[in-house]
């Protein structure tokens, strides 16, 4: 009983993730240069403080673009980071 309520949980934790990063995702591609420049500068700010916490911040260039869409789905659901704050990260670095 406990373990299926723990699955279920455990799916919509997943489906929460995988849907905010597919439209974050979306809103990327229709966004204008002066809002990737803002989140850019965000998340360059954010990156040294979340990505510190738990492991030594990984730089940007350590992964291809499409490896950090995946990664940070995972990093945001380990450190419940906030959406926002994590479009920013991920903005900075895909652009590293
Ligand atoms: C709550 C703790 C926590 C936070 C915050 C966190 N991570 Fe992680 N990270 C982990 C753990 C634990 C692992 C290794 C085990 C795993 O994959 O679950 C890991 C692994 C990784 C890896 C290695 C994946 C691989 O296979 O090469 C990368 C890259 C990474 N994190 C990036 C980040 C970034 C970027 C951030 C900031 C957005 C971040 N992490 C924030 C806990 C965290």
């Amino acid at each position: 009983m406990m373990r299926k309520i723990f699955v279920a949980i455990a799916f919509a934790a997943l489906a929460i993730g995988w849907t905010g990063a597919r439209v974050s995702a979306q809103e990327q591609d229709n966004m204008l240069p002066a809002e990737h420049k803002r989140l850019f500068r965000e998340g360059a700010k954010l990156w040294p403080i979340y990505c510190n916490t738990c492991h030594n911040a990984r730089p940007g260039s350590e992964k291809a673009p499409y490896e950090w869409d995946l990664i940070i789905m995972h990093m945001r659901t380990l450190g419940n980071l906030p959406q926002e704050d994590t479009n920013a990260i991920l903005e900075y670095l895909k652009a590293r």
